[in-house]
């Protein structure tokens, strides 16, 4: 009894984990305007969580110097009216949309948005990303981002997220 209970139980959460709609990603790499500065990096933050909260789209940005990736997922039409936005910003020019596509999934549970300044991560880890970003930015077919590859991301921003 007490089995079922909890196979119930874990049903239920998984049930109540699935999301409403499917789930689109949209992956794109930028060059900043200008070296971005930890203010920069800041209001694009503060502006972005409530506004993707709101839209119910989680994302992530990592800045490596002059090399932006943007991984944004949420309902189609919400991520790709923020993506019309971001496109117009003057503070960056896209250099390639990776990948616009619908997935079973969300990659990013939880964050809203999370802006990390790639810095005082382990060499290998900055290897590893950097090898990952020219070859997303070197692919002809569009690259899906895979739980690996968000698994390094997310690694990434927990790193930079230390004081240095
Ligand atoms: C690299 C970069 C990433 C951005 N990411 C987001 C984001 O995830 N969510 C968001 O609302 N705005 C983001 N913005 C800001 C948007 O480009 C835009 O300024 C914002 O959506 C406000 O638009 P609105 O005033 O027309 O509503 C980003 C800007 C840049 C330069």
């Amino acid at each position: 009894m007490a089995d079922n209970l909890s196979g119930y139980s874990l049903l239920w959460e998984c049930i109540q984990e699935k999301e409403e709609y499917p789930i689109f990603r949209i992956t794109y790499l930028s060059r900043p305007a200008w070296p971005f500065t930890d203010t920069d990096l800041d209001d694009i933050e503060s502006k972005s969580v409530a506004a993707n909260n709101s839209r119910d789209v989680t994302g992530l940005l990592i800045v490596n110097g002059d090399r932006i990736l943007q991984i944004l997922e949420g309902r189609e039409s919400a991520v790709r009216e923020l993506y019309t936005k971001i496109e117009a910003d003057a503070r960056h020019t896209i250099t390639k949309l990776v990948s616009a596509m619908e997935d079973e999934e969300r990659l990013l549970l939880t964050w809203s948005m999370v802006v990390r300044r790639v810095s005082g991560i382990p060499r290998d880890a900055l290897k590893e990303y950097e090898k990952l970003y020219d070859e997303l930015l070197n692919s002809e077919e569009p690259r899906e981002i895979t739980i690996d590859h968000a698994d390094l991301l997310r690694s990434i921003s927990l790193f930079s997220a230390l004081p240095s």
